[in-house]
This record gives structure tokens, C-alpha cells and sequence, in this order.
């Protein structure tokens, strides 16, 4: 009896781990229209058919447990639902023994119980046999895809990863950044990823690859997307307050649209009026989490009407809204704080260009 409570107890515990699991995936398929697109949608001046993919809402596309497939390593798809219908056999068999024997042999007056057999040879041979039969099946489908997700392929296409509160940045190999991850379909992806703060976790559920990433060290991620599409790109692992703003996109291009697409979009970033490269940091760089531009506070001062200001900082001192105050305020943040703002802005130093800085000014005043 003992035994079978266990293995029931591990058969439920099992079966509730499938479901918790797979509804967490579900949550994964995002509604349409979520309020992440607004910010898309607001961008400034970008080439219109670049302008027209950014604006793609994800797909929402999948099955009760599990979102759309869109890389090779969803063909591990099959060993979940393996589990799932083995912990379900399981778990409704073994109830329906326990229910039926509890009442058959359950004590009564007058009821004597019936003598039980020491041993029986057919009956252990063959809850030892099928069982490693299962646990077999389940190493070998469990490594091929462990493998699959864990080794670097032939020539993959490398895209650098960063992660920090509470923005990614993505580096391709033509010099662009987005806060997007983009690809070119039937391509071997590599990720290197590392963080510049917190603990994060790079998270794509239709490619079916998730990945911690871990500050002052690389992690890799390896996959081949295999659909065309646009796809939620999540953070998840809780990284402090906004954690829940680091939800991106991800894209899969055609080959030659992708290389089309990183080339111009890094030109127009490049051609662009200052104020609107500036605008764009604020929604690319992770500004938009701390800083409003409506007036609003938030983790941060907000950036409108602050031009030309005279604010007062924890020192005790004044400081003067201007170029060279935004300047050290992206620097060295701590530097000169306002008092009632807590000091958790990271450096940006190394990370915006010369040009995205004074972008970052000329936006601020024209925020009059
Ligand atoms: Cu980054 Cu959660």
C-alpha cells in the first residue's frame, strides 16, 4: 500500500508539473494588441516596409498546450506530450485501482481478509520491465533534444546579446542594435548573451529555447528558426521592478529581406534628425522604463518641460537641465541626483554613440 501511495503521489505530481507547465506555456501565446505595440507605433521616421514589419502584431498561433512552432528544436514537441500522456495513463489507472480495491477490500463486520501471496515472479518482472522500458524511451527522446538545443552548429549566425533593467539590446554583425531580435529563416542562430546588472533569461517560446543570462560571464543559445513569422520575446527570470517591460519581438525573415532589413535600418538610424534618433533611444535603450515624457514620474525624473530647469540635487547643490547635465546623467547617473529618485540607473558609458547621446539632449528640449 505504502507503495502504491508513492507512486501515486509521483504520478500526480508528475501529471500537475505537465499541466502547470504547459499552461505556462500557454499564458506564453500573447493576446493580440497588446499596449508594447504602442511604442512601435509611435517610433519616428524609419522606412516605411521597415516601419510596416516592426509594426507586426505576434503570432498567437499555437495549440492548448503549447505555442506555434517555429524552430527545428519544437520538433522536441513530441516528448512533452509523451509525458503528458504518459503521467495522465498513469495517473488515472493507478486512481481507479486505489478507489476499486479500497472499496472491495475495505474492512466490514463479519469480512475476513483473504490471504496474500509472497511473491509473484510475473508480476515483478513486469513492473521492472516496463517501467525501464519508459524511462528509456524518455532518456534517449530527452538527450536527442538536450543535445540538439546544446551544440554549437557548423556556422551559425552569431548575434551578441545584452540584457540589463530592463531592455535588450541585440548586436548584429553589421554594427546595428535593436531591442528586437531578427533572423533569417533556416539559419543555424547562435546567441551569446550576458548581462550588465541582474540575473535575466532570454525566453522565445515559439522557438522552444530559454536561457539564463548571468552577469561578467557568456551563455550561449543555439536554434534554427523554421517559420516566417513574429513572435513574443520574453525576459523570465524577475529581474526587479519592469521586469515585465523587457517583452520584445522576434522576428524571422526571408535570408536576403533580413539582410535588407539590418542594413537600412541601421542607415536610417544613421540619417536621422537628432531629436527623432533621441526619441528612438529613449524606446530602444530602456529610457521609456524609468523617464516619461508626459510629465508623469516614474523610476525616474520625467524628461518633459526638464529642459532649461534648475533642479535641485542630493547634494545640496543646483544643476541646470542642459546638454552637459544629460551628458553626465547618462555617464556617470549617480553623479547628480534629484532628491526622491532612488539610484538605480545603470551606466550607459560604451553604450550609446556620440551622436545617440546628443540625440537623447536634443529630444529632451524639444520636450518643452
Ligand atoms: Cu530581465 Cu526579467
Amino acid at each position: 500500500m505504502k507503495t502504491i501511495c508513492t507512486s501515486i503521489a509521483i504520478c500526480v505530481l508528475l501529471a500537475l508539473g505537465s499541466v502547470a507547465h504547459a499552461q505556462d506555456s500557454a499564458a506564453g501565446a500573447p493576446a493580440a494588441g497588446a499596449p508594447a505595440d504602442a511604442a512601435a507605433a509611435k517610433a519616428p521616421a524609419l522606412p516605411a516596409w521597415i516601419q510596416e514589419i516592426n509594426d507586426r502584431p505576434w503570432d498567437t498561433g499555437g495549440t492548448f498546450w503549447l505555442p506555434t512552432k517555429a524552430s527545428l528544436q519544437a520538433d522536441s514537441d513530441f516528448m512533452f506530450y509523451a509525458v503528458l500522456a504518459l503521467s495522465l495513463f498513469f495517473l488515472t489507472g493507478i486512481t481507479a485501482f486505489v478507489v476499486y480495491f479500497t472499496i472491495k477490500y475495505r474492512h466490514r463486520p463479519g469480512h475476513k481478509a483473504e490471504p496474500s501471496s509472497h511473491h509473484n515472479d510475473a508480476l515483478e518482472i513486469t513492473w521492472s520491465v516496463i517501467p525501464t522500458i519508459i524511462c528509456v524511451f524518455l532518456f534517449i527522446g530527452g538527450w536527442d533534444g538536450y543535445v540538439s538545443m546544446q551544440t554549437r552548429p557548423a556556422e551559425p549566425l552569431l548575434i551578441k546579446v545584452t540584457a540589463k533593467k530592463w531592455v535588450w539590446d541585440f548586436e548584429y554583425p553589421n554594427g546595428w542594435h535593436s531591442p528586437n531580435l531578427h533572423v533569417p529563416i533556416d539559419q543555424p542562430i547562435e546567441l551569446q548573451m550576458t548581462s550588465l546588472d541582474v540575473l535575466h533569461a532570454f525566453y522565445v517560446p515559439p522557438f522552444r529555447v530559454k536561457q539564463d543570462i548571468v552577469p561578467r560571464r557568456y551563455t550561449y543559445i543555439y536554434f534554427t528558426p523554421s517559420r516566417l513569422g513574429t513572435y513574443r520575446l520574453y525576459c523570465a527570470e524577475y529581474c526587479g521592478m519592469n521586469h515585465s517591460l523587457m517583452k520584445e519581438k522576434a522576428f524571422v525573415h526571408e535570408a536576403a529581406t533580413w539582410q535588407r532589413f539590418i542594413d537600412e535600418a541601421k542607415a536610417a538610424e544613421q540619417n536621422m534628425d537628432p531629436k527623432d534618433l533621441g526619441k528612438m533611444v529613449w524606446e530602444k535603450k530602456g529610457c521609456i522604463a524609468c523617464h516619461t515624457i508626459d510629465g508623469g514620474a516614474k523610476v525616474g525624473p520625467t524628461w518633459k518641460g526638464s529642459w532649461g530647469q534648475q533642479v535641485k540635487l542630493t547634494d545640496g547643490t543646483t544643476a541646470t537641465v542642459d546638454a552637459a547635465y544629460v551628458r553626465t546623467s547618462i555617464m556617470e547617473p549617480q553623479k547628480q541626483l534629484q532628491p526622491g529618485y532612488p539610484p538605480s540607473m545603470p551606466t550607459y558609458a560604451g553604450q550609446l554613440s556620440e551622436a545617440e547621446i546628443n540625440g537623447v539632449a536634443a529630444f529632451i528640449e524639444s520636450l518643452k
